[in-house]
Order: structure tokens, then C-alpha cells, then sequence
């Protein structure tokens, strides 16, 4: 790690808490190359900040083309997925402290979707995973007009799964999903889960049967990556294994 520099402060002499980090960072821009490209960038940063402090730092000082997505900036809107020393994390969530800053940092887009420009990919394959699971609550009849009851153990059956903020953390680190981007993928199973065990929805045998398709719920080789990538701590492989035995036992 880079040596503190001295700051004063009026007279006296404080300790900054400032270090220079190498963010290496994988630049792709269709309109120049059709290669992509390390660039790295020295930064002036406290290791207290994250990975997405980094980012704006050069974004909105060094080089104002680098290309990312985030949005909420706290771990809720999902959006800055990317593989940060080769691990899928979110940037807002990711300290410099906790990933050894004394070495570059590099950071890449997530894998297995198509990169747009530098950080960022094409969602859509993701997201009509996602919808095609159906991942609202169906009922049959006349809407309600009072609320859906359920008892608190029937709403702990379901509560892990959601969590999900759509990051696509999980998926893009499937090497299922690299090697056939055709598989529905982690993410969308663990939207299916969260309503087929909801025992207020009436379709859970249909969703059972969409991802008992070839590319369903039976590509996956639990390999674990994705419960290690879920930034929401997720049992996402656990989930995938309770709709797999629903899909045998048909109860649920
Ligand atoms: S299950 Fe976890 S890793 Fe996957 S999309 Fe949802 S929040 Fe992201
Ligand atoms: S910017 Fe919203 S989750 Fe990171």
C-alpha cells in the first residue's frame, strides 16, 4: 500500500487517509475497436470508500467515456453487477480495504451476456428470463377485496428468495450460463421459487413446468458459484434444489 501523505489541517499536522490505487479497468468501445482493452488509472482514494467511489473518481476526473451502470448506489437497485478481481460483486458494495488495494484493481463487465461499452451488457437475455417464469402473483377468481391472509410460517417459506434485486450476479457467474446463454439462469429460478411456494399463488405448476424445459431448472450442475455471488446472501443453489424437488415430488 502506498504510503499516507502529510495533510495540515490549520496548524497541525493530521495523518490523510488518501492512498494511490491502480483501478485496471477493461475498456471496450464498439465505435473505436472491436477488441477490448485494459486501461489503467492511478487513484487518489480513502480505502474506506468502494469500488463505485474508484469508478466516478474516474469518471468524473480522469476520463469522463468510461461506461458503467449504477444507480441507488447502496445495494438496492442491483445495477452495478461487474467482476471485480475476478469475482462478481457490487461496486457500491465493495471496499477498497477489503480486496487488497496494494496490487491493481481490476474490474471487468459480468460474464456471459454481450458487453455494450466497457462495464456495461446487454441485460435483455437476463430480464426475459425473468419474465418468462412469470414472476407475479396469479389467483384465480375476483380480486379481493380485503387482503390475501397467510400465516407467518407460509410467509417464511419463501422469504429468502425475496431478496432479489436483479443484479444478475448469480447468473452471470454460472458457467452453465457462459458456455449456453439459452439456460434460464439462477436469477430467474430463484424469481420462479419466491412464487411457487407462495401460498397464495395458483400457478406454481405451471412455472414448475416452464423450468422443466431443457433449458430449466436440470442445467444446473451446483457448482455453487452463484450462492457465492448473490451480494444479498441468497441460498440461491438451495432454492434451485427445492424447485428441482418439486418438480419430482410435486408438492410445494
Ligand atoms: S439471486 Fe442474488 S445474485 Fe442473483 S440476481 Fe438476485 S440478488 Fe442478484
Ligand atoms: S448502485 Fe444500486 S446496487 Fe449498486
Amino acid at each position: 500500500m502506498a504510503t499516507p501523505t502529510l495533510e495540515k489541517t490549520g496548524s497541525a499536522a493530521q495523518a490523510s487517509p488518501y492512498i494511490t490505487v491502480t483501478f485496471r479497468v477493461r475498456r471496450f468501445n464498439p465505435e473505436v475497436s472491436a477488441e477490448a482493452t485494459w486501461q489503467d488509472f492511478q487513484v487518489e482514494i480513502d480505502p474506506k470508500e468502494r469500488v463505485l467511489d474508484g469508478l466516478h473518481k474516474i469518471k468524473w476526473d480522469l476520463d469522463g467515456s468510461l461506461t458503467f451502470r449504477r444507480s441507488c448506489a447502496h445495494g438496492i437497485c442491483g445495477s452495478d453487477a461487474m467482476r471485480i478481481n475476478g469475482k462478481n460483486r457490487l461496486a457500491c458494495k465493495t471496499l477498497i480495504k477489503d480486496i487488497n488495494p496494494e496490487k491493481p484493481i481490476t474490474v471487468e463487465p459480468i460474464k456471459g451476456l454481450t458487453v455494450l461499452k466497457d462495464l456495461v451488457v446487454d441485460m435483455e437475455p437476463f430480464f426475459q428470463a425473468y419474465r418468462d417464469v412469470m414472476p407475479f402473483l396469479i389467483t384465480k377468481g375476483n380480486e379481493p377485496t380485503r387482503e390475501r391472509l397467510q400465516s407467518a410460517e407460509d410467509r417464511e417459506r419463501f422469504d429468502d428468495t425475496t431478496k432479489c434485486i436483479l443484479c444478475a450476479a448469480c447468473t452471470s457467474s454460472c458457467p452453465v450460463f457462459w458456455n449456453d446463454g439459452q439456460y434460464f439462469g439462477p436469477a430467474a429460478i430463484v424469481n420462479a421459487h419466491r412464487f411457487i411456494f407462495d401460498s397464495r399463488d395458483e400457478a406454481g405448476e405451471q412455472r414448475l413446468e416452464i423450468l422443466n424445459d431443457k433449458d430449466g431448472v436440470w442445467r444446473c450442475r451446483t457448482t455453487f458459484n452463484c450462492t457465492d455471488a448473490c451480494p444479498r446472501g441468497i441460498e440461491v443453489t438451495k432454492a434451485i434444489q427445492e424447485v428441482k424437488r418439486a418438480l419430482i415430488t410435486r408438492r410445494f
